[in-house]
């Protein structure tokens, strides 16, 4: 059953049926316009909906036409590094779904300030000239960002050279082995950036993210919470599971 928070339109669901739900709307979306733009998030979370689109693929919906642009980068790793998120994108989206790579946009994320501030300059214009996104995936980090927006950022920022929090770089310690190792910034498309996508869909499921998602739908909107910039949006669905909705209506 679909609820809604202010102009968020929520639903309890299973993860793989919300992936399914999702990936309906994309190939919906994909078969009317061959020009569709599609913005992905990476992490743990979206991973079953790039497998129900590659699915959806070896069915017969062709993708080929899509373009897509990846919401963040770490900085500072070199360009073949295999955790860093334009790979894991190649590996997890482009490649399934047969996107040829001038059509997969990611922010370069150089680590120092000037050549990283070009970089996120460069990634705007390439959006730009692309016509904004028209869909937007997002996962949800345990402290409420989105992209790598740390509480705290602008709502009106543009894509930037992000300071990682603690708490995210503490949740990356799997990948990298080590906290010292993890990178401490990112290269991500700003709040006031993803605010621009005609369609936001969100998806959070876990009980890690029960507080963000409460936060995010409690009655009176939460300024510390990065994603409650989404109340402000027309268009956004957001699925979860029941573990990350069981701190509603408490
Ligand atoms: C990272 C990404 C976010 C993602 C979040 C949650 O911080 N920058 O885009 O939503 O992690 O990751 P997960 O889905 O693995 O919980």
């Amino acid at each position: 059953m679909e609820t809604r928070a202010g102009s968020i339109a929520v639903k309890v669901i299973d993860p793989p049926a919300g992936a399914r739900e999702l990936a309906d709307e994309i190939c919906e979306r994909v078969a009317r316009g061959p020009s569709f733009v599609l913005g992905l998030a990476t992490g743990k979370t979206p991973v079953g909906l790039y497998g129900e689109l590659a699915a959806r693929r070896a069915a017969g919906v062709s993708f080929a036409g899509v373009t897509t642009f990846n919401l963040d980068e770490l900085a500072g790793l070199g360009a073949d590094d295999p955790r860093a998120f334009r790979c894991w994108t190649a590996e997890l989206v482009h490649g399934p779904l047969g996107i040829p790579p001038q059509r997969a946009h990611s922010p370069d994320a150089p680590a120092d300030p000037a050549s990283a501030a070009a970089a996120a300059a460069d990634y705007e214009r390439r959006l730009a000239e692309a016509g904004g996104v028209d869909l937007q995936v997002l996962g949800l980090g345990r402290n409420g960002h989105i992209g790598f927006n740390e509480p705290g950022t602008p709502t009106d920022a543009r894509t930037h050279l992000a300071r990682l929090a603690d708490a995210t770089r503490r949740d990356a310690v799997a990948t990298f082995g080590a906290l010292a190792d993890v990178p401490t910034h990112a290269v991500t498309m700003g709040l006031g950036t993803i605010l621009e996508a005609r369609a936001i869909r969100l998806l959070a499921f876990g009980a890690a993210k029960r507080e963000a998602v409460a936060r995010l739908l409690a009655d009176e909107p939460d300024p510390t919470l990065p994603a409650s910039v989404l109340r402000g949006h027309p268009d956004v669905r957001i699925w979860i599971d029941a573990e990350a909705a069981a701190g509603l209506h408490r």
